[in-house]
């Protein structure tokens, strides 16, 4: 079978990674892919948005197939063009990826479905929004509707922060049209969690969890990132937060996109905030997070394709999830200046000397090849290094060793990746 994975990052290199090990998979392509994904699949010049040139490049090439990584070609359409020429493709329609695309749109149908998520109200007039953040007070979250590379969230612990957020949303238009519309939520205090679940249309199976840490520096200080570390499984989801997780917000889930006549196949990602042992849906994204793929799929016992394709025919009920014992780590190692202005092209160091482990996976998200052939920077993240080990601890102690190894210049990354699941014992 051939197959074609759509993005460039840390999740598309552990998707390969992954997908390489199946029987069934003769042959990956990867679209744009990095120099590490090259390593495994053969990359191929097409934009992850060029929807038309992806299309024609899978029939051409008798994809059988395809596996979109990144949101913008969900939102887009990229599903909706493949299944009218016939071509199997994993993710979710355009219709279904609003979950995404569209803050308003998500928080709307929590509400009207009863799934736990903050109190929230949107605008679409900056005067009103101005005043109802005026009449609640700080903390408060100021969210842009559409998608904003992630960056579209502001959590406000000042009224002048959020003031200054509101403005920048929908006065200077710093997110374009996704900050026509902005939804103003309360604050929700608690551990954040991610969970993924596979759906395809009918049947849901979850994935292992896991958790993120968002913020560029230790001890979650500094600005937010796409996600400096994670790890799997995440302690704070337990056997009873899990079957809450199940009854209360992905039952009504599935009721919900019944009634509404949104056929989801795909992955679901609910962004969580578990407050006093209750979940709480922070955001869904319609495609595996980035890092968090890295560590879940490293612990992944299952044949990938086998699980992505059943997703893609409504098979899924035919499918059964294992997981490693193992824990998971990955810690990103980023440009530089990352999340703000950073430069590219720094040679890397060191990688030779953690080929074929089996418990450490180096993921490539922002990496290049020089013409000397040697690993360059290419991205903020660069790579993540992802390790195994019989608990988290381990599995943390694993990952920073094989770090020591890995040099280029202004190589930054947190040091206390899983250290909340540690001290949790
Ligand atoms: P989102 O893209 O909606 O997940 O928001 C990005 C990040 O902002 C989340 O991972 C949280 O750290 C934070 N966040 C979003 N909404 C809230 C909320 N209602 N309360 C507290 N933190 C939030
Ligand atoms: N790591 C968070 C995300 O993928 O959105």
């Amino acid at each position: 079978m051939k197959v074609l994975v759509v993005g460039s990052g840390g999740r598309e290199h552990a998707l390969v990674w992954k997908l390489s090990q199946s029987s069934r998979v003769d042959k990956i392509f990867c679209a744009p892919g990095n120099a590490g994904i090259a390593e495994t699949a053969e990359c191929v010049e097409i934009n992850a948005e060029d929807i038309e040139g992806l299309l024609n490049f899978a029939k051409y090439e008798g994809i059988d197939l395809t596996v979109v990584g990144p949101e913008a070609p969900l939102t887009k359409g990229i599903v909706d063009a493949f299944v009218k020429e016939g071509r199997r493709i994993f993710g979710p329609d355009s219709s279904a990826a609003r979950l995404e695309g569209s803050k308003v749109f998500a928080k709307d149908f929590m509400l009207k479905y009863g799934i736990p998520t903050a109190e929230y109200k949107t605008f679409t007039s900056y005067l009103h929004a101005e005043e109802y953040i005026r009449l609640k007070g700080a903390p408060i979250v100021i969210k842009a509707d559409g998608l904003a590379a992630g960056k579209g969230v502001v959590v406000a612990e000042n009224m002048d922060d959020a003031i200054k957020a509101l403005r920048m949303i929908m006065k200077d238009r710093v997110f374009g049209d996704a900050g026509e519309r902005v939804v103003v939520e309360q604050c929700l205090k608690g551990e954040e969690a991610s969970f993924m679940v596979l759906i395809d249309g009918k049947t849901v199976l979850p994935l292992a969890s896991s958790q993120d840490h968002k913020r560029v520096f230790d001890n979650d200080q500094g600005p937010n990132t796409g996600g400096m570390g994670a790890y799997s499984p995440a302690p704070v989801i337990s056997r009873r937060v899990k079957t809450r997780i199940m009854d209360s917000i992905i039952n009504p889930l599935m009721k919900g996109l019944k009634r509404e006549r949104i056929n989801y196949r795909g992955v679901l990602y609910l962004g969580l905030m578990i407050c006093d042992g209750r979940p709480y849906v922070l955001e869904f994204n319609c495609r595996f997070g980035d890092p968090e793929a890295q560590p879940v799929l490293m612990r992944l016992n299952t044949d990938l394709f086998d699980a992505l394709k059943a997703t893609a025919e409504g098979r899924l009920r035919e499918i059964k999830l294992r997981w490693r014992r193992d824990a998971s780590v990955c810690v990103v190692l980023a440009s530089s200046g990352y999340p703000g202005k950073y430069e590219k092209g720094k040679l890397i160091k060191g990688l030779e000397a953690l080929k074929d482990r089996d418990d450490i996976v180096v993921f490539h998200a922002g990496t290049d090849i020089d013409n000397d052939g040697n690993f360059i920077t290419s991205g903020g993240r660069v790579l993540g290094v992802t390790a195994l080990g019989r608990d988290i601890k381990a599995a943390k102690e694993n990952a920073y060793k094989a770090i020591k190894k890995i040099r280029f210049e202004g190589m930054h990354y947190r040091k206390d990746i899983a250290d909340k699941a540690i001290k949790r014992g």
